[in-house]
């Protein structure tokens, strides 16, 4: 794992410090499933590694869109602990993946799986923050990145950067939460205050930022009313990881971002928020 300099924490690096998905607790659930640790498959981390809306499904599905092939040179923006890179590495086995991720605990997680399930050749893990990103102009075939980039307070920064990394035709697919028409000022600030969510754009304004970063739509998708389901799942599943969590996390940790989690959850209910996926071309 390498780390990019000037990547100190931030108040978005804390909040993942504190997220119920992170190594510790995989391996803490695989051991209680009975799995033996040194024999783990790739597969068996994915019910627990994917941080994302929609699971294994909305990889492929963005990967295909973007027109990933075997032996593209890929970067995960924004990667978590590194499980969209490990499930495609998985499929493309000639491709080359680059996790790159702000928080120093998730990258550490994220090596320590890949090198459990014997895949730290295939992919190498960055440390660092997307708005400025360590990696040549033209040097990536396709950029990828779910459910990240409502945390970065400068959106053109880092579609910017996206674009620069990119060889010319290369694809930027991503998803990401679109504000709706009906968020007021006060679910933003309680959006910022409690989950780190800042900036968030709505479908225009994301289309005028691309087209100021050189990046040509080659489709957008509307993924509101399967994340309404997806959360409103989602929401149990951690309400339900509550012992657990109290071992690898600390007592009242788990709390505290459980309050804030359904506030964002009521958002997405009450269809002021929705869900977008975009794929781009470097022009
Ligand atoms: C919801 S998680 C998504 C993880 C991963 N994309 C996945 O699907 O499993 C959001 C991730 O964005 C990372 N992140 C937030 N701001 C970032 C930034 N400025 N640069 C790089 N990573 C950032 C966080 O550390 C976190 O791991």
């Amino acid at each position: 794992m390498s780390q990019h300099p000037g990547t100190s924490a931030s108040s978005t690096a804390t909040l993942y410090d504190r997220h119920p998905i992170n190594a510790d607790q995989i391996l803490l659930t695989l051991q209680q499933e009975g799995k033996d640790l040194d024999r783990l498959r790739p597969a068996d981390l994915r019910p627990h590694d994917q941080d994302h809306y929609g699971g294994e499904a909305a990889v492929l599905d963005l990967a295909a869109a973007a027109g990933l092939q075997d032996g593209d040179r890929i970067i995960d923006i924004c990667a978590g602990v590194g499980g969209p890179s490990r499930l495609l590495a998985e499929k493309f086995a000639q491709a080359r993946f680059m996790a790159f991720d702000l928080n120093g605990g998730r990258c550490r997680g994220a090596s320590r799986l890949n090198a459990l399930v014997g895949m730290d050749r295939q992919i190498d893990v960055v440390q660092g923050d997307a708005q400025r990103m360590p990696f040549a102009e033209n040097s990536l075939d396709i950029a990828l990145s779910q459910e990240a980039f409502l945390h970065i307070p400068d959106k053109q920064a880092v579609l910017n950067e996206a674009a620069r990394i990119l060889r010319p035709g290369g694809r930027l697919g991503f998803t990401d939460l679109v504000a709706g028409p009906a968020l007021e000022d006060a679910d933003r600030a309680a959006l910022e205050a409690g989950m780190e969510m800042r900036t968030l754009q709505t479908v225009p304004d994301y289309m005028s930022k691309f087209r100021a970063a050189g990046l040509s739509l080659v489709r957008h998708d509307d993924l509101s009313p399967q994340w309404v389901e997806i959360l409103t799942e989602r929401l149990e599943w951690y309400r339900a990881m509550d012992a657990g969590t109290r071992q690898t996390l600390g007592d009242g940790v788990h709390e505290r971002y459980m309050d804030d989690y359904e506030t964002f959850v009521g958002l997405v209910q009450a269809g002021r928020l929705g869900g977008g996926r975009f794929v781009l071309r470097k022009d």
